[in-house]
């Protein structure tokens, strides 16, 4: 599959997570062999308002924007053309829709998920925004948005013909948020009705779950979200899996180093105060199933600086 003309090596995407897939996750994860990552998502008003905290959630690192692709959330076409041509000054990949995101505050203003429910202006939206930029547009969609209204491929059939590139399905209803299982049944039947690339998404956490993922759904690539938390080098654990390698699984030290590898990062970009701020759940996740995690997670959500941070980080790893 092609992306603005970058072909994709192993198809695997890392999800958009709004507060998490920030620059400096996203180059752990591009250092393990993600082919693409996704921004966090980015209010198409916040946007046409000039919103300072914009500019820090849609920038794009490093020549990033070949790789990665913004995402717009809001629910009026006019907004949502016009941010995603204001964004084109951080060279994204491409310009990707919410449509899948189940907060109350977004679905009550008619935003992501809630989109869903309407589809004509599901492609009122893709078209206006198509017609705004010179990037591939694609959106992410869920299955529907309850167990009485998946309509996945509707949506996904009026946003084809509306101009979208391709199109990304986590196989959940807004109703069970991140719960229950990813239906992939749903991602198959979108795979069938269109022509345009489907990447499939949920509950993809390692080489098997991803080898069911593809061959149940005829996928043409993968987005992985939660599977990469605490754990970036699930891509490359994945991509030896769909290339019949063998994967040996990282050492205590390599983990350590990659955890404190995304701190330095994360202070580099946002400054000491945020990052530990925002470091502190990262580390929780890198902590997840390793001796003494719990205690060790009390004192991660109180550490207050960079040193303190980075010595917690060889506790976690027995270092
Ligand atoms: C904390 C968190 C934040 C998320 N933020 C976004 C977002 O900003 N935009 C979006 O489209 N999906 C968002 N998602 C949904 C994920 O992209 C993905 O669809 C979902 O987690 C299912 O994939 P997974 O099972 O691999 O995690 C978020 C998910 C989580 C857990």
């Amino acid at each position: 599959m092609k992306i603005n003309g970058l072909e994709l090596k192993n198809g695997l995407i890392l999800a958009p997570m709004a507060g998490i897939t920030d620059a400096a996750f996203r180059k752990i994860c591009f250092d393990y062999g993600a082919d693409f990552t996704v921004s966090e998502m980015v209010s198409a008003k916040a946007v046409c308002y000039g919103d300072k905290k914009t500019d820090s959630l849609a920038r794009l690192e490093n020549g990033e924007g070949k790789h990665t692709s913004l995402q717009i959330f809001g629910s009026e076409s006019e907004f949502m053309a016009k941010a995603a041509a204001e964004l084109l000054k951080y060279e994204p990949a491409a310009i990707d829709i919410n449509m899948g995101c189940p907060v109350p505050k977004c679905v009550k203003s008619g935003e992501g998920s809630a989109l869903m429910k309407n589809p004509k202006l599901c492609a009122e939206i893709v078209k206006a925004v198509v017609g705004a930029v010179n990037v591939p547009v694609s959106v992410k969609i869920r299955a529907g948005f309850d167990s009485k209204s998946i309509n996945a491929v509707e949506v996904a059939t009026a946003v084809e013909q509306a101009g979208v590139s391709f199109i990304a399905v986590h196989g959940r209803t807004r109703e069970q948020m991140y719960s229950g299982k990813a239906d992939l049944a749903v991602i198959k039947a979108v795979k069938e009705a269109v022509n345009v690339p489907v990447i499939a998404n949920g509950d993809v956490v390692d080489g098997e779950s991803a080898l069911r993922a593809l061959a149940e759904t005829g996928a043409d690539a993968l987005m992985l979200g939660r599977g990469a938390l605490g754990r970036p080098w699930i891509f490359a654990e994945v991509a030896a899996v769909l290339e019949g390698k063998a994967y040996t699984e990282l050492s205590d030290e390599e983990k350590c180093a990659t955890a404190k590898l995304h701190l330095k990062r994360l202070v580099e970009i946002k400054g000491e105060d945020v990052a530990i701020l925002e470091a502190r759940k990262h580390i929780a996740w890198y902590s997840k199933g390793r001796k003494n995690s719990a205690f060790l997670r009390n004192r991660i959500n109180l550490a207050t600086g960079f040193i303190e941070m980075n010595s917690l980080i060889n506790e976690v790893f027995g270092l």
